[in-house]
């Protein structure tokens, strides 16, 4: 059912259809802008970002923020940020399917209630999920796809770019190219 911001936070902040309610430090729920026109959906909390209660907030977040800005989009001004999975699975493991099924509800209507016009996956869990269950973030990634009235993008998560710096080039083209996907469709963002 589609509920209104203030109801949708406060029941998700309560939330235990799964089980990575019993080991989280906090829901971490969504930040930014709620009538951005840009929707950025990673996998799930991390360490850091369960103890502080916002998405991206340890290194790989830094290096998010960094691309983000090369391309004039700011969490606190003209994006909103969610994960596949609000709770932080142990030790940073992939969510589980029945997790990632638990929580996506919540997520869907955060959609719902903010209406975006591109929605951005960052990384494979996200991709999978959202775009097709067989993509291939490597091969895709930087790909534009468009299903059920929102344009969707998947770009590569910023831990994987951690990892294997030498893919950084990759994602900002794909930045760039979402930037001139914004200014064709978007009203607000820029
Ligand atoms: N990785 C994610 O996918 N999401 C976060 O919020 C942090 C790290």
């Amino acid at each position: 059912m589609h509920k209104s911001w203030n109801e949708l936070k406060i029941e998700c902040l309560k939330c235990t259809q799964c089980p990575l309610s019993e080991t989280r430090n906090n829901v971490v729920f969504g930040i930014g802008n709620e009538k951005a026109e840009v929707l950025l959906i990673g996998e799930g909390p991390g360490e850091n970002e369960d103890l502080q209660g916002e998405p991206f907030v340890g290194k790989a977040g830094q290096l998010l923020d960094k691309m983000l800005n090369y391309i004039d989009l700011d969490r606190k001004k003209n994006i909103y940020i969610a994960n596949i999975v609000k709770c932080r699975p142990p030790k940073n493991r992939d969510p589980f399917p029945e997790e990632q099924e638990a929580c996506i509800p919540w997520l869907r209507n955060q959609t719902l209630l903010i209406r975006p016009k591109i929605i951005v996956c960052l990384g494979r869990i996200a991709a999978m999920k959202i775009i097709k269950p067989d993509i291939k973030i490597t091969k895709d990634h930087g790909t534009l796809y468009n299903k059920n009235g929102f344009l969707f993008i998947p770009i590569l998560h910023p831990a994987a770019i951690l990892r294997n710096p030498s893919s950084e080039l990759d994602a900002l083209k794909d930045f760039l190219k979402l930037k001139e996907k914004i200014k064709q469709i978007c009203n607000s963002t820029y």
